[in-house]
């Protein structure tokens, strides 16, 4: 499978059609895949709420830093310093970027999932904390674990969850409210002030899982007066191992490390240890500086488009996307709430009588169109919606265009019409087509057979 790196400058211009172009040029523009029948189509990547593709800018900063790269924190050598500089500044982008106090901490953590571990360490011991059940499970699991939280039913209109949040904020004493930005299933959100307003007069913090909101619409500490933002690289253009935690400094300092180790100490004997203050104390073990360097460059490449070029993009492309989708027999799109404002560029949805799973491989070899099918590792909101078995999810991003949009609608449309072309059985709990002769060998890749995915995040067990 040949691998093709497209670093073509955007195609999109101000006066061009949003969504005609990509937005802003991505790593992989152009790859083309195998199809299963025959031939090979140019890869429709509807899957950026998972991973996206990293910026071209982004491949670049990281390119120009290779050759600088050298220990971090660690070294009296000059490029060690350079790294560090480079890392420490990038520190400083990604904490502007979404709107950081001058007295707020800016950790550089692996993704969302790694953030919000380490903040459910430090949140002080008997503080309470409230989430509601339409969170993803890395804001869920890490609260459930620590111990006193309470899940909180999301009710069928957002007026009446701000009510019901209210009414618990007013009932308990909370330390922490921890509200997504925008949901990874339907990309709809709450309002992030009236949320802020609630737990502000309770006297708890705002947690904003960041992961899915980030990326696609600005976000800012100081104007909204959320306490905590976490988001990850690999869903904003930037997989190169490196997300963040920003907020409020002094629980971040007070909490033990998140990873005891080299770095994040002041002294150390055999008798006991003198921890720095955040953020090293949390960065234990040599920086990520490639990671932290690829994170600023598409925060910067994000927060330098044209005020509100980003939402209208994406508005282009989810609105033909749910029109089209809508349009077809048999196909509903999954909504928490019935008065939320608009989402963000992710559409989860079911067709009447077809496998999730068996029509994502069908769009996938057939069609040559990546999109997520499963439970979107959010259980909890997916049996809420009364699709405990699972759903299929387009996403898009600053890489997407109509033509794969319209891809999409129109596979699916083959689908009902016709059925699949191809025969697929189910293996380990995938479906995948029978005598698929798409090569995944040479890419460090393991047999199609035994590619599947990690367990919880997938479809219900068959
Ligand atoms: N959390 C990511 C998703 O929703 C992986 O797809």
């Amino acid at each position: 499978m040949s691998v093709l790196v497209d670093c073509a400058p955007a195609r999109n211009s101000a006066a061009s059609r949003p969504g005609l172009a990509p937005l802003l040029p991505v790593v992989g523009a152009d790859t083309e895949v195998p199809l299963v029948p025959g031939g090979r189509i140019r890869y429709a990547d509807l899957d950026s709420a998972a991973s996206s593709r990293a910026l071209v800018s982004v491949a670049e900063q990281v390119a120009a830093a290779l050759p600088l790269y050298a220990s971090v924190h660690r070294g009296a050598g000059y490029l060690s310093q350079v790294s560090t500089a480079l890392y420490e500044s990038a520190r400083e982008r990604i904490a502007a970027f979404v709107g950081a106090r001058d007295d707020d901490v800016c950790v550089v953590t692996r993704h969302t999932t790694d953030a919000l571990n380490l903040l459910a360490g430090c949140v002080p011991d008997g503080g309470a904390v409230l989430v509601l059940d339409c969170e993803h499970h890395a804001d869920l699991l890490p609260w459930q674990r620590r111990g006193a939280v309470t899940v909180l039913p999301t009710e069928p209109t957002v007026v009446a969850t701000l009510r019901a949040l209210g009414t618990e904020l007013a009932r308990t004493r909370y330390a922490l409210v921890a509200v997504t930005g925008a949901s990874n299933v339907t990309g709809e959100s709450l309002p992030l002030a009236d949320v802020v307003a609630l737990a502000r007069a309770a006297g708890a913090r705002v947690l904003v899982d960041g992961a899915q909101l980030v990326p696609h619409r600005a976000f800012s500490l100081a104007a909204t007066g959320a306490d905590y933002v976490v988001f990850s690289g690999h869903k904003t253009y930037a997989p190169f191992g490196a997300g963040a935690l920003v907020g409020r400094r002094d629980w971040l300092d007070a909490g033990p490390a998140y990873l005891a180790g080299g770095g994040a100490v002041h002294e150390v004997s055999v008798e006991e240890t003198s921890w720095a203050p955040a953020p090293h104390r949390h960065e234990g073990g040599s920086p990520n500086v490639l990671g932290a360097v690829a994170l600023a460059a598409a925060c910067e490449a994000l927060a330098g488009l044209p005020a509100g070029a980003l939402e209208e993009h994406e508005r282009a492309l989810r609105d033909r996307l749910s029109e089209g989708l809508t349009a077809l027999p048999g196909v509903r799109l999954l909504r928490i709430w019935a008065d939320s404002e608009e989402p963000t560029g992710v559409v989860g949805f079911i067709v009447d009588g077809a496998d999730p799973g068996l029509l994502a491989a069908y769009l996938s070899a057939e069609h040559g169109i990546g999109v997520r099918d499963g439970r979107f590792c959010a259980h909890p909101l997916l049996a809420r919606l009364g699709v405990p078995e699972g759903a299929l999810r387009a996403s898009v991003g600053v890489g997407s265009t109509l033509d794969d949009v319209d891809r999409l609608v129109d596979a699916v449309a083959e689908f009902l019409a016709r059925g699949p072309g191809n025969r697929y059985e189910l293996g380990s709990g995938r479906w995948q087509p029978v005598g698929d002769p798409r090569p995944l060998a040479g890419l460090g890749g393991a047999d199609p057979a035994v590619v599947a995915r990690g367990a919880g995040c997938g479809p219900a067990p068959r």
